[in-house]
């Protein structure tokens, strides 16, 4: 049974970053739902693929050091670990994982055409489709199976779960591995991060969620990593159950148990962490008004979707955080969806005359900070909402 534990209020399409400010933007009710049964935290509202995942989608994963440290670490493991004959990434997005291989042994599964062209260019073959079974056996037919699939935060933007482990069922060797990469459940309540709920993510996995999801398909988890990309993640490497090569490791235990002593089970969690994100929103909003008061600048530093369901749940408007900073191309000169505070691409210079900066990468604080060490030393302070809002 699905039960109602948010409603974080009207929300425009996290990475629609519109060129002029409108009242009209469309915006979408944000619910989110616990199953009782299947332990699967999931929005109300699906919006269709093909309105969020267009050819004009701008997140791109190589716009940040740290993403590029991960998939290179990952993609070393891989190739050391599973040695994969030929593998394929769902998502592949820019590029910033299959790059780490040479463009025989990787291939790329990407919807938004503008991204699939970047990965293209370098002469990796990539599907700019949709995951679905259809393509599934479009590649079987081309390749005959691949060793090694990994997605990372892809695989909770598609609706029908069942179709997307249906279809890496089909192209799967017998032998081969699944990884996943996604937002860990456990993560977000911990750190009250609200924010990684928008309409783009149907589905916030946890280790309990996502075995249910999998049995079905005689797939199971091996192994577990935690990981910090993405405010903390969680690595799910997964076999058919029919492959003794690899034994059930320790880490997936001692993460189940985790996620059950923090009572990820229950609903009354997920009530709490209610309370909790009701009193983050006052908090902020008593801190900037604040601020703004002194007569001070704020600006935003990262304009993430993360920072758009901050904006339009907390009705945050230019007034208090005068304009976001982004070094990501198709973002600059737009306007953060649902508001009128505009994006200005990144340079050295612009914070100079900023006073507090609101962190909408939160997660990339340590990368953040280490870069701008010229505002932190002549006074600048970073603001987070995360675990509570805070200046740093
Ligand atoms: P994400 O948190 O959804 O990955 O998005 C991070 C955003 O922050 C992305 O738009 C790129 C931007 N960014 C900067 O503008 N400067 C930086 O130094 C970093 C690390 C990220």
């Amino acid at each position: 049974m699905n039960k109602k534990f948010l409603d974080l209020g009207l929300q425009p399409l996290a990475n629609e970053y519109p060129t002029y400010y409108s009242k009209k933007q469309i915006k979408y009710r944000l619910k989110i739902y616990f199953n009782t049964k299947t332990k699967l935290v999931s929005i109300s509202k699906r919006i269709p693929s093909k309105k969020m995942f267009t050819n004009k989608y701008p997140y791109r994963s190589s716009m940040s050091q740290t993403m590029k440290n991960s998939f290179k670490e990952l993609s070393n493991e891989i190739k050391k670990r599973f040695k994969p004959k030929l593998m394929l990434e769902i998502g592949s997005n820019d590029g910033a994982l299959i790059s780490n291989f040479n463009t025989k042994q990787a291939l790329g599964v990407e919807p938004c055409s503008n991204l699939a062209k970047i990965t293209k260019k370098k002469g990796y073959i990539t599907y700019d489709n949709y995951w679905d079974l259809n393509l599934a056996k479009k590649i079987k037919k081309d390749f005959k199976n691949v060793d090694l699939i990994y997605s990372a935060n892809t695989l909770t933007h598609i609706n029908d779960l069942n179709n997307v482990f249906r279809s890496i069922d089909n192209l799967l060797s017998k032998n081969g591995i699944l990884i996943i990469e996604d937002p860990s459940l456990l993560e977000c309540i911990k750190k009250n991060s609200y924010d990684q709920f928008y309409n783009e993510h149907i589905y916030l996995f946890s280790t309990l969620s996502l075995k249910n999801i999998i049995n079905k398909f005689d797939l199971e988890i091996f192994d577990i990593k935690n990981i910090k990309t993405h405010g903390g993640s969680l690595r799910y490497y997964i076999k058919r159950k029919g492959n003794k090569k690899f034994r059930i490791s320790k880490n997936l235990i001692v993460q189940e148990n985790k996620e059950k002593k923090y009572g990820l089970a229950k609903f009354s969690t997920y009530l709490k962490f209610n309370k909790n994100v009701v009193k983050s929103k006052t908090k902020l909003l008593d801190l900037l008004n604040k601020i703004k008061k002194k007569n001070k600048k704020i600006i935003g530093y990262g304009a993430t979707a993360k920072a758009t369901t901050v904006l339009n749940f907390c009705n945050i408007d230019h007034k208090i955080i005068n304009y976001f900073t982004d070094i990501t191309p198709d973002k600059i000169n737009r306007y953060m969806p649902g508001k009128k505070i505009k994006i200005y691409k990144y340079n050295k210079n612009i914070l100079k005359k900023v006073d507090f900066v609101f962190l909408g990468a939160w997660n990339f604080k340590d990368e953040i900070c280490k870069k701008e060490k010229d505002f932190i030393k002549r006074g600048g302070k970073f603001i987070t909402h995360i675990p509570l809002p805070n200046i740093i």
